[in-house]
């Protein structure tokens, strides 16, 4: 593994914000960048952010496997689907876009579907729970889910589009209640 020549530029520049004895500290912002470009954290770029930072690899892997949004297999090349499975999405069906999951990608969390293009995982609470049950997928929720239009979302990144994120009922919680203001 080695980043690319921007983002090796922009690791050091993260490293000497730190204090001398202190650059372990960056060892978040590298390695979210390390992931930005590869997609997911290999052993060989937890050891390059190790050794950038003088620490040893167990140390890098100890803070890499400790986030879930670390990933340490390699994820769909089109998208990771990440389905909460917190107690409000539990209680509204995360169990059944769990089976969508199973069904159309692989029956494994952390398993790449035959075609490379997807990968899925459950994950904790994601802080949308008034929107229960949700994904997220890439940086953007997908709230108030079925599992049919779970599938079709599915469906649509296959086909290359860009599914509409955000509630997917048609309410947003931003919006007042109907006459309140
Ligand atoms: Fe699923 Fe909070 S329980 S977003």
């Amino acid at each position: 593994f080695a980043f690319t020549p921007a983002n090796q530029a922009w690791a050091e520049a993260q490293v000497k914000k730190y204090p001398e004895g202190r650059q372990a500290s960056a060892i978040i912002p590298l390695l979210w960048r390390a992931q930005e470009q590869e997609g997911w954290l290999s052993r060989p770029a937890i050891e390059h952010v190790s050794d950038m930072l003088g620490m040893a690899y167990i140390r890098g892997l100890e803070v890499a496997s400790f986030y879930f949004m670390f990933q340490l297999k390699p994820v769909g090349s089109v998208a990771n689907i990440q389905i909460c499975g917190t107690t409000s999405c539990m209680i509204c069906g995360a169990e059944d876009l769990v089976s969508v999951c199973r069904e159309k990608i692989a029956d494994k969390p952390h398993t790449l579907s035959e075609d490379g293009k997807f990968s899925w995982e459950e994950v904790e609470c994601l802080g949308a729970c008034a929107n229960a049950p949700m994904a997220q997928i890439g940086k953007d929720y997908y709230e108030d889910l079925t599992t049919e239009r779970l599938a079709e979302i599915i469906d649509e990144l296959a086909a290359g589009k860009v599914p509409t994120p955000g509630p997917q009922n048609g309410r947003w919680a931003s919006e007042p209640a109907s006459g309140l203001s």
